[in-house]
């Protein structure tokens, strides 16, 4: 039998990373962030000098893509090419690149088997924004997190500072609606919930109280 897998999809800044976070820790299971992949995509690009309307280079690059995530006592650190780049990572022009490679249809089918490939035993906890409608569209539990735009900028703010990179608010929003927007319209794979996904609308709710949410589900399906 297949190890079973819990899919959080949702739009940036909605805590998902967080929360998929602690459910993997909290159940000893395995965790894949999809959205590294693609910044990892984004960020080769960008190292390559590739440009983001050159499909036929966009595309070789995802499938030529030579990468590792590495657990360490610092936590996940993310390799490229053997090079340590988690802080390039979450930089918001690692987003931005993330989010254009990610509208390409043959990107995505390049980079559909590697996370897939995250499925292994106990089980998985997959975060991104097609886990329950594409990569796993037969994952036994599903959700789909959503907050107000205002609410996960302000969020993505603080937590920008924190690692002082310099920032802007009303730039941190504008970008916030851009990328839903851009994850939302694109063609294929994109951005919403699975049928049958339970959706949590996180904005008046602390992380302890949507954790508290996903653990129940989790025991009512009899996944642990
Ligand atoms: O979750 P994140 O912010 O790291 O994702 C970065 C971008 O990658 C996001 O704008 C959309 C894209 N993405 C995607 O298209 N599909 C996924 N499963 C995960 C991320």
């Amino acid at each position: 039998m297949s190890s079973p897998v819990i899919t959080i999809d949702g739009p940036s800044g909605a805590g998902k990373g967080t929360l998929s976070q602690m459910l993997a820790r909290h159940l000893g299971w395995q965790f894949l962030d999809s959205g590294a992949i693609y910044r990892l995509c984004g960020l080769a690009c960008l190292k390559a000098n590739i440009a983001f309307d050159d499909h036929v280079s966009v595309i070789a690059c995802a499938q030529s893509l030579d990468i590792d995530f590495i657990v360490s006592d610092d936590g996940l650190q993310t390799l490229l090419d053997g090079e340590e780049v988690t802080a390039q990572l979450r930089t918001e022009e690692g987003g931005a690149a993330a989010s254009q490679v990610a509208s390409i249809p043959a990107v995505r089918e390049a980079l559909l088997q590697r996370q897939r490939a995250f499925a292994k035993s106990p089980g998985l906890v997959a975060d991104g924004r097609d886990m329950g409608t594409v990569v796993f569209c037969d994952a036994p539990l599903k959700f789909y997190l959503t907050a107000s735009a205002e609410e996960r900028a302000a969020r993505r703010y603080k937590q920008l500072q924190q690692t002082g990179e310099s920032v802007n608010l009303a730039a941190i929003l504008a970008d916030i609606q851009s990328r839903d927007e851009r994850d939302m319209s694109r063609k294929v794979a994109p951005l919403k919930p699975a049928d049958d996904a339970i959706e949590v609308e996180s904005t008046d709710l602390s992380i302890d109280a949507v954790f508290n949410i996903m653990l129940e589900n989790v025991h009512a399906k009899g996944l642990v």
